[in-house]
């Protein structure tokens, strides 16, 4: 059977990381029917809007979908993309890969962030000139989703022993605590083993020593931030790859942006792109390349060539020659 896959590159070096990717799974030669569409702040400018309706319908159908970023739109895009999948989960793993100076080279976590509430649900006011509010929502469905989520996450494998809950249900007493007692109650239930930590001390903790942690389960803007300072401690944004998984349909992305003081000089970090790929791979049950991937993107990042971001003088293309010649 041929899976469509959606690729939707969207604006700066989303144009550059996502052809890179692109000609990763290629080089595989698979199966695969691509399909390109356009969004964000390029494609605003020209049709007025920044999601096209034809972009958000073939994301809806395809068996999943590769995006890059989006500038100034990020938002009008990927929260209606990520509604595309109905993706309760959003799942960023974040590892030091050998050779790369990371500031701490014995990371290696997964973020499993919920991806349709908390703080990014959109409910925000002026009550007047100079007060602002927002409403943050928390559910037990959507929070029981991706505790079932986790629970399988971690008894798949032999690797994990259960996950952390990181929360602050000290002060967002009924949010956070709905949040965290219905995730508990579901591990329970599982019998998977679990423990808690508040996201202010994780954040100085995994900094310290993040060998304390393995699976971290969080809310939305939790998982947003804390998965961005993790990428701080494996070598940059570069390297971080997520997925958007949804009952029966995933979008993949790196978890960088459109980082246009680099943008057009073709010397983006494809790597983060091309391990969300593979993601995609595993995803679609190609587990075999899935690894080769995985593989030949960790041997290219230990050899070289390397770009910019992580001390080398490489190009986006020089990656990715790399990485399709280790496969
Ligand atoms: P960013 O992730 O684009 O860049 C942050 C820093 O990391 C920059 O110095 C950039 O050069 C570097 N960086 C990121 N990815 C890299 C890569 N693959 N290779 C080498 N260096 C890389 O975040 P920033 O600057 O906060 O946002 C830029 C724009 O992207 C904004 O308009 C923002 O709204 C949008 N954005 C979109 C997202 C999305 O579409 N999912 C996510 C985050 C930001
Ligand atoms: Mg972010």
């Amino acid at each position: 059977m041929t899976h469509e896959i959606a690729v939707i590159p969207g604006d700066g070096i989303g144009q550059e990381v996502v052809p890179a990717a692109v000609d990763v799974l290629e080089a595989l030669e698979i199966d695969f029917e691509f399909v390109e569409a356009d969004a964000g702040d390029a494609v605003k400018e020209e049709t007025g809007e920044a999601l096209p309706q034809e972009t958000y319908d073939l994301a809806a159908s395809a068996d999943a979908t590769l995006f890059g970023a989006a500038g100034e739109t990020g938002a009008d895009v990927i929260l209606p993309l990520r509604e595309t999948v109905q993706s309760f989960v959003n799942v960023r793993p974040a590892k030091a890969y050998p050779g790369i100076d990371a500031v701490r080279p014995e990371t290696d976590l997964v973020f499993l962030r919920e991806n349709t509430e908390g703080v990014y649900a959109g409910h925000e006011d002026r009550l007047t000139q100079g007060v602002s509010t927002l409403t943050r929502v928390v559910t037990e469905s959507a929070s029981r989703d991706l505790a079932e989520f986790a629970c399988d996450y971690v008894s798949e494998t032999d690797e994990h022993d259960g996950f952390s809950i990181v929360h602050k249900a000290n002060v967002m007493r009924e949010t956070d605590g709905l949040f965290r007692d219905t995730v508990e109650s579901v591990a329970d239930e599982e019998g998977v083993e679990t423990n808690e930590e508040l996201m202010d001390a994780f954040a100085t903790r995994v900094c310290l020593d993040p060998e304390q942690f393995d699976v971290v389960v969080c809310p939305n803007l939790a998982g947003d931030v804390l998965s961005d300072l993790a990428a701080g401690l494996v070598g940059g944004l570069g390297l971080l790859p997520s997925a958007n998984v949804g009952s029966d349909r995933a979008l993949f992305e790196p978890v960088h942006g459109t980082a246009p003081d680099i943008a057009g000089q073709g010397i983006a970090n494809p790597a983060a792109t091309i391990i969300s790929a593979a993601m995609l791979l595993e995803y679609l049950g190609y587990d075999q390349a899935s690894e080769t991937v995985h593989e030949a993107v960790e041997a290219t990042l230990k050899e070289g060539p390397r770009t910019p971001d992580l001390g080398g003088d490489a190009s986006t293309d020089d990656v990715e020659k790399g990485v399709i010649s280790e496969l």
